[in-house]
């Protein structure tokens, strides 16, 4: 089946000193989203950058020709509430969230959506996804955590391609335009597996930016995705 597959760097991975020439030279090889990663020291044991950082960098986050590139906020944090409506505000354009990490996922949700942001779930490696039988509705992402939240540089953790698998028959099911992005450890080697089991988004940090040349290893995930 042709899907319209997005690569999203996570800036996790990239020189916190310069994050703007990073932006910018990652965009101009050829990324689709940028996947900030963040977190709080609390729901998971590391602290990275906050809506501020999102801001500043909101207006680089385009391409040579203008064109707006989203920003995909994944919020390892715990309370989501109001940390999700400062990313709104921020300039966020997908805000995704784990529902372990919400006292009342539905309204966290709606919240989300009501500052005019897409909605997203995101589940742990050891986590259930029945929260989307009543959610599947609601959302516009569904991210697949393939390593534990906290850190960048983790092996993938094979089990997340039968999660993967589960939850692209919801959102097949579903008829809605959902966004199926998988998080952690994916390279070159192995986005074939994870699109195969069907996901269309990938975020890699550390496979993009230990690399000298962006658009080459952009190019190589793109051209392991044709198969
Ligand atoms: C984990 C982070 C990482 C990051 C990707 O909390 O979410 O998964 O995005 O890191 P790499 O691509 O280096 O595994
Ligand atoms: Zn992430």
């Amino acid at each position: 089946m042709s899907r319209t597959y997005r690569i999203a760097p996570s800036i996790l991975s990239a020189d916190f000193a310069r994050l703007g020439d990073e932006l910018r030279n990652v965009i101009d090889g050829g990324a689709d989203w940028i996947h900030f990663d963040v977190m709080d020291n609390h729901y998971v044991p590391n602290l990275t950058f906050g809506p501020m950082i999102c801001s500043a960098l909101k207006p680089h986050a385009k391409t040579a020709d203008g064109k707006p590139v989203p920003i995909d906020a994944h919020l390892m944090v715990e309370p989501v509430d109001a940390l999700a409506q400062a990313f709104a505000q921020a300039g966020a354009d997908y805000i995704s969230f784990h529902p372990d990490a919400s006292t009342h996922v539905h309204r966290s949700v709606q919240a989300i959506r009501a500052a005019g942001c897409r909605p997203g779930l995101v589940f742990n490696p050891a986590a259930p996804i029945d929260v989307l039988d009543w959610m599947i509705d609601d959302i516009d992402l569904v991210l697949v955590m393939s390593v534990n939240p906290g850190f960048g540089g983790q092996g993938f953790i094979e089990s997340a391609l039968r999660k993967i698998e589960q939850v692209r028959k919801r959102i097949d099911a579903s008829g809605r335009d959902i966004r199926l992005e998988v998080d952690g450890g994916i390279k070159v080697d192995n986005i074939a597996r994870a699109a195969a089991a069907g996901a269309d988004t990938f975020v890699a940090g550390s496979a993009i930016f230990s690399q000298p040349d962006y658009k080459a290893v952009i190019a190589a995930m793109r051209s392991a995705l044709k198969g």
